[in-house]
């Protein structure tokens, strides 16, 4: 039997909408400001991640989540309530998925001889667990995944080497590294595994093409205009 191909799914961003935060950001702040709230939260989050990183420092993303909201309803001159906190933390664990996800999780079912899947993400275990099991898209079909691998257990981020070298290892690819695929949304995790010699498709949902130049020889194998279309051309590549 031919070896399966196997994919790596990002998470935030990528399966899971963290602009869907918005409608639980608009019930405290109001619409008007929920959009930009949301996004400012989704930067400071990433940002957070990557500062840690460079300072060789680790928090959970649990933590690093909570804190960026604080500082995205700080920037906004906005105050936050301990419990609206929690209930913004729980909402988290509830995103929405992107409109073409049940269709790709379609495609991995019919598609399970040849195709071994995963999600990577930067969440702790509990984090991306709750958000696939409290999803009502994931949920049913979490079993499309063989595993859920997060980088909580090496203690650093995306883009970081070791993050990448930690999913190749769960997957048993260490020496096989062009054997394996990350689908992400991310532009800082394509070019993140192309670095470290994965394959890597580009979700492009906003239709701009690959417009990152942080390096030019870390461009996505393929683009893809939503995950479901990744899958058909990973398993034509
Ligand atoms: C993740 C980040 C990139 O899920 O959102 O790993």
């Amino acid at each position: 039997m031919a070896p399966k191909t196997i994919i790596a799914f990002d998470l935030y961003g990528t399966l899971l909408s963290t602009e869907s935060i918005a409608d639980e950001l608009a019930k405290i702040y109001g619409q008007d400001q929920a959009k930009s709230l949301a996004a400012l939260w989704r930067r400071y989050q990433l940002e957070y991640t990557w500062r840690i990183n460079s300072m060789g420092e680790y928090k959970t993303f649990g933590e690093i989540t909570r804190n960026a909201l604080h500082h995205a309803v700080a920037e906004h001159g906005l105050t936050l309530a301990p419990e609206n906190t929690d209930a913004l933390m729980r909402s988290y664990d509830a995103l929405h998925v992107f409109p073409e996800i049940p269709s790709a999780l379609k495609l991995l079912e019919e598609n399970g001889d040849s195709v071994e899947a995963y999600v990577f993400s930067n969440g702790t275990g509990e984090m991306v667990g709750n958000s696939i099991k409290t999803s009502p898209d994931l949920g049913p079909h979490s079993g499309r995944f063989k595993s859920l691998i997060t980088v909580d257990d090496i203690k650093c981020f995306k883009p970081d080497r070791r993050s990448y070298n930690h999913l190749l290892e769960h997957v048993g690819k260490q020496e096989d590294k062009g054997d394996v695929w990350l689908v992400s949304a991310n532009p800082f995790d394509i070019v993140g595994a192309r670095a470290a010699g994965l394959k890597a498709s580009f979700i492009d949902r906003s239709g701009k093409g690959w417009i990152d130049r942080l390096d030019e020889k870390r461009a996505p194998s393929v683009i893809a205009s939503g995950v479901d279309e990744a899958i058909k051309l990973i398993l034509n590549y």
